[in-house]
């Protein structure tokens, strides 16, 4: 069975862009491949988060990880801490990652930029560390939506690198996985971009009706189109692109339909657009209100999931030793 692997930033709440680029595949792929799910703590390091933020965001996303459908029995549900093999192999593949690479990866510059007081080797080295998580466990399929893309390249990078300074057929190539077999970008409502927590513009799984609707009906539109079939301005694009993602392709045909013929009325569209978001997202707000406060199994869930989770990377890791040249152990 062919192994997957993917994991999520303790930053905050999972919004949609967390659910439809990631989270929504993981909880399909669990069905059908050996998944190991897992919560980025270290990586949220890069910008110095306070210890109760990191406990707390932990056991949130932990918490909506099970509320979305992810099972226990059928995944590995780890936090990548308790994992400390992934360390040591984020060493070994550091020795082989070169400078100007990782400073020429996009999001390194755009973080550095971000923040200019704060341009840690953790963040240029992020995509290694990120590397080691998915060849820890060998993993074939990774579920990431199209902001990773890069990430993913130099994860196969890092990965044929070693083969080759080794001589050996080891690391596995991982590719990124998509449902329907496209990489997700969800937009935000703002006009521009896509969603995210720091962009300030996301729509949480948590949120309840009321603050959805408000979010939705604060969506950026225009005056509207004027003349039929015409081109459609990137604030429109993106409320359209939210609702293919989240209503039905008859409601989706509806206004984009009636944009075409210039009968269109923004209010409607979002209207809908909110309705349909509070009903998906409704059931999985009410499980993670009940998951939230039962923290004793939280704990055994990530308590399993780290057991399970290190017999894997052991194994891998004991194997890179003996490749790397450790032999005494
Ligand atoms: P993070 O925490 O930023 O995001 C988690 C997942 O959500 C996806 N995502 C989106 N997809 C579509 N549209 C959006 N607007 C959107 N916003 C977020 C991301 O693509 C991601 O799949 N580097 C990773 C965490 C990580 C990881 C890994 C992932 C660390 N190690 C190993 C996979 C495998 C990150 O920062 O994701």
């Amino acid at each position: 069975m062919d192994t997957v692997v993917s994991g999520i930033r303790p930053t905050g709440n999972l919004h949609l862009g967390n659910y439809f680029g990631a989270v929504r595949a993981f909880t399909q792929m669990q069905n059908e491949y050996n998944c190991f799910f897992f919560i980025a703590d270290w990586h949220s390091l890069t910008t110095h988060p306070h210890p109760d933020n990191i406990i707390r965001s932990t056991n949130t996303i932990l918490a909506e990880y099970l509320a979305c459908g992810i099972d226990p029995e059928k995944a590995t549900i780890y936090i990548q801490s308790d994992v400390r093999e992934v360390v040591e192999l984020y060493l070994y593949l550091n020795m082989n990652a070169y400078l100007g690479e990782l400073e020429r990866t996009t999001s390194f510059k755009e973080k550095a930029r971000q923040q200019p007081n704060n341009v840690n080797a953790g963040l240029l080295t992020y995509p290694t560390l990120m590397a080691a998580d998915i060849l820890m466990h060998k993993a074939v399929k990774v579920p990431v939506g199209k902001d990773q893309e890069q990430n993913m390249e130099m994860a196969r990078k890092f990965a044929r690198r070693f083969n080759t300074i080794y001589g050996v057929d080891f690391f596995v190539e991982p590719q990124s996985y998509a449902l329907g077999d496209r990489a997700l970008k969800v937009p935000g409502l703002d006009g521009s971009g896509k969603m995210g927590k720091s962009e300030g513009n996301a729509i949480y799984l948590i949120d309840d009706a009321k603050t959805i609707t408000k979010k939705v009906m604060r969506a950026v539109t225009d005056a509207g189109p004027t003349e039929p079939n015409s081109p459609r301005p990137e604030p429109i694009t993106n409320l359209f692109t939210l609702m293919e993602i989240v209503s039905s392709p008859e409601v989706y045909k509806h206004f984009s339909d009636s944009y075409n013929d210039c009968s269109i009325r923004y209010g409607d569209m979002k209207k809908q657009l909110a309705e349909d978001i509070c009903s998906f997202s409704a059931p999985i707000r009410e499980r993670i209100l009940e998951l939230n406060s039962d923290e004793a199994y939280l704990r055994q869930v990530a308590k399993l999931g780290a057991e399970k989770a290190r017999e894997s990377a052991s194994k891998t890791l004991e194997e890179v030793r003996q490749i790397i040249g450790f032999r005494h152990r």
